[in-house]
């Protein structure tokens, strides 16, 4: 093995911020203090059933939901506890958001309280713990508004509700064969590697750049007849491979752990859907907005690749609530652009009685 001499996150961080000669460090210590989280996390994945971390509900059944009405693992709350207990003391945040909390979290009085606000998922893709498949943390930071910061008020809902393209840094730690953490600060995205003996994020991927076009592509196919006419078409044609209007065959796949696959797009292409569907009308989509779409957006965007709603551009959405969800499509440029047209013309292939679609649906119902 040959070593290399390899920047640290904090030194990467210290030379992102000699862009913005007058920042404080301010943003640069969250950052950090966040990545010790993930680094916590990392070690309760690890040890996993060893120390009784793994699967279970929390608690009975009946409040074990988080606010999704989901079934709350026990590494769901013990990765959202170290995302608040590192994060708070430093003086850093306003306030902070979590897929955990139905409310956002106040920085207790007794401690600083700054100028960001940190939005999270703690845990991403917690269906995956108890089977040893790679999840991730999500996170994002936004400002606060100058008057809450100026006051040093209590964060209310509306506070966050900005949208992707106000994130003024976002990042994800992936808990797979090695921990990583990939992050932008507004200024291309990058990709560090945890060196296990060090304890340290060591930069390893300096410079993401997601391919423009792939062969590749995610999609939860169980919820295929709830899908809507612009990703039927956009699947079949996929599926139709080599013979079919794309002229060249796909390969699929689905991990059920988003970071996971955004990971997988950043490193080699690709392109992911959890489109809005008519499985739940009362749920426009499975992901939500403020600390999945968003920061996974704003990481591939910065990485070259495209976000989408399908219909807008996903950093242009205003948000409504905390916990909105939304279709999301991301991944390689060219593909995601494609589906996008899929929406903009739907009108050929709406209509499921148009003998041209009917004929190419291999999801027909
Ligand atoms: P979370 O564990 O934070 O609730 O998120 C899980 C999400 C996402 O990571 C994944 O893509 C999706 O749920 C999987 O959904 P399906 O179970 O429908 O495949
Ligand atoms: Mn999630
Ligand atoms: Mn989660």
């Amino acid at each position: 093995m040959t070593t290399r001499r390899r920047f640290t996150l904090t030194q990467y961080l210290i030379e992102q911020r000699r862009r913005f000669p007058s920042a404080s460090g301010d943003f640069n210590a969250l950052v950090l203090d966040v990545a010790l989280a993930c680094k916590a996390i990392a070690r309760s994945v690890a040890f996993g059933e060893l120390t009784g971390v793994l699967g279970n509900p929390v608690m009975d059944v009946a409040t074990s939901l988080n606010v999704q009405g989901e079934e709350q693992k026990r590494l769901d709350v013990i990765s959202n506890e170290y995302f608040t207990q590192m994060t708070e003391w430093g003086g850093h945040l306003a306030g902070m958001a979590s897929e955990e909390m139905e409310k956002p979290y106040q920085i207790p009085e007794t401690l600083q309280r700054g100028k960001y606000l940190l939005v999270f998922d703690p845990l991403d893709g917690s269906s995956n713990i108890d089977v040893n498949v790679t999840v991730g943390s999500i996170f994002s930071i936004l400002r606060a508004p100058q008057e809450a910061i100026d006051s040093g008020r209590d964060v209310v809902e509306a506070d966050f509700l900005q949208p992707g393209t106000e994130q003024l840094a976002a990042g994800y730690a992936l808990y797979g064969p090695t921990t990583m953490l990939v992050l932008t600060v507004g200024n291309g995205a990058a990709g560090f590697t945890l060196d296990p003996n060090l304890g340290q994020f060591m930069l390893t991927h300096p410079n993401l750049r997601v391919p423009e076009d792939t062969q590749e592509f995610a999609i939860n196919a169980s919820n295929s007849r709830f899908w809507e006419a612009p990703i039927k078409r956009y699947v079949d044609e996929c599926l139709a491979g080599k013979t079919g209007p794309r002229g060249k065959d796909f390969n699929m796949r689905w991990i059920a752990s988003m970071v996971a696959e955004a990971h997988r797009i950043l490193m080699r292409g690709g392109v992911f859907m959890y489109p809005r569907d008519t499985k739940d009308t009362s749920k426009p989509g499975r992901l939500r907005l403020l600390y999945e779409a968003n920061p996974v957006g704003m990481i591939i965007e910065q990485a070259g690749g495209r976000a989408s709603t399908g219909r807008e551009p996903m950093l242009a959405v205003a948000p409504a609530s905390l916990h909105q969800r939304i279709g999301l499509v991301f991944g390689s440029k060219n593909e995601v652009e494609r589906i996008e047209r899929y929406h903009a013309e739907p009108q050929a292939y709406k209509d499921e009685r148009n003998p041209l679609f009917a004929e190419r649906s291999l999801f027909r119902d």
